[in-house]
């Protein structure tokens, strides 16, 4: 079974309810409709009968539920709840009122008062706008008080670097610049998702330019000293996992580079986790792998909020949404 299939089956043991803001999109409805009807999990769809109709008239919605928070009596319910929650960071009553009837918004305040398992959206807003209501509301799970993001990497059948069938990228789409112990938490997080989502035992390789010492960027933007540093923290911070670094990709993945540029580590030449020092580095680094090397990209799954809230790309199919529902599942308690 592949991996994909794997999840799906996985999350439909769980039975967890998933809220998919986006009502007013085809993709979202039609795979709104596929998540039930393949029995993933239940949905509750942000949007109403006619608005679905008119974008995806052939969708057939049995079984998903409706919620419109212009009309739906929760509204008044959830304002409250995020005037009590932001109160403090300046907003007024009227403001909640008016943001509580905000799709995405409302999404997440389900989350927050527990009405669902978990919130999937992105498909028609920024990656920004989808992320805030969580980062706002949701905030981070006890023990990390960072909220960043990994890609899970299908190889392609028989893939000759990869025999666990995927790999794990992080974090190539939210955190911009991360210091070092912002690096040790993506790592730390990255490795958790390898293993709840991939079903993965994670080896966790802290990427860089250098390997063990070999360049040095000190005059300009000091990111081996960055990435050095992060390694000791995360170390530290989870000493049984088996992470190490300072990096570049070929040591990290070829057992051949690895023995001549870094000996003794035992993550060297077989991680299956890979952190990019920054957003940059893993953008690229993670479309390079999808568009050269036929992986495929799956997220970016999101990791440290205290309840599952995930971002859909605003190019995705009816498919991904399918996918990221049951990644979003499996995140679930
Ligand atoms: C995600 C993102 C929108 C956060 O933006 P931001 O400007 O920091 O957001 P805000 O300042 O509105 O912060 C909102 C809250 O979230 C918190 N927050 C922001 N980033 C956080 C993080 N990574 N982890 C935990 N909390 C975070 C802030 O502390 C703030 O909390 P508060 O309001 O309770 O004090 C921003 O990091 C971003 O744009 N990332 C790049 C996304 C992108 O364009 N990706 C493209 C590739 S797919």
């Amino acid at each position: 079974m592949s991996l994909l299939n794997e999840i799906k089956a996985k999350a439909a043991k769980k039975q967890k309810t998933i809220v998919l803001c986006e009502g007013e999109d085809k993709r979202v409805v039609t795979a709104a409709a596929q998540v039930v009807r393949e029995g993933i999990a239940k949905i509750v769809l942000i949007g109403n009968e006619e608005e679905a109709k008119r974008v995806a008239p052939d969708v057939d919605l049995t079984g998903v539920t409706l919620i419109d928070p212009e009309t739906s009596e929760k509204t008044a319910e959830y304002a409250k709840l995020l005037y009590e929650l932001r109160k403090g960071k300046g907003m007024t009553e009227e403001e909640a009122k008016k943001l509580a009837k905000d799709r995405t918004f409302f999404g997440a305040l389900m989350l927050k008062a527990g009405d669902v398992d978990g919130y999937v959206s992105g498909a028609c807003h920024s990656t920004a706008n989808t992320l805030r209501p969580g980062l706002q509301i949701i905030k981070t799970a006890p023990g990390t008080k960072l909220v960043s993001s990994c890609f899970v990497m299908i190889a392609p059948e028989n893939h000759p670097c990869c025999k666990d069938g995927a790999f794990v990228f992080g974090d190539c789409a939210l955190n911009i610049c991360p210091t070092a112990e912002e690096l040790s938490e993506i790592a730390i997080s990255s490795a958790h998702t390898a293993s709840v989502i991939a079903g993965i035992e994670p080896k966790v390789a802290m990427l860089s330019f250098s390997t063990k010492g070999s360049g040095n960027d000190s005059k300009y933007t000091d990111t081996v000293t960055k990435v050095k540093s992060a390694v000791a923290l995360a170390k530290e911070k989870a000493p049984d996992l088996a992470l190490d670094g300072e990096f570049q990709f070929d040591a990290a993945i070829v057992p051949e580079v690895a023995a001549l540029k870094a000996p003794g580590s035992t993550v060297a030449g077989q991680a299956n986790v890979f952190v990019f020092p920054d957003i940059n580095a893993g953008n690229i680094g993670y479309k390079i792998a999808e568009r050269l090397g036929g992986f495929m990209a799956v997220g970016p799954v999101c990791q440290g909020f205290a309840k599952p809230l995930n971002d859909l790309s605003r190019g995705c199919s009816a498919e991904d949404v399918v996918a990221t529902v049951a990644i979003t599942a499996l995140q679930a308690e």
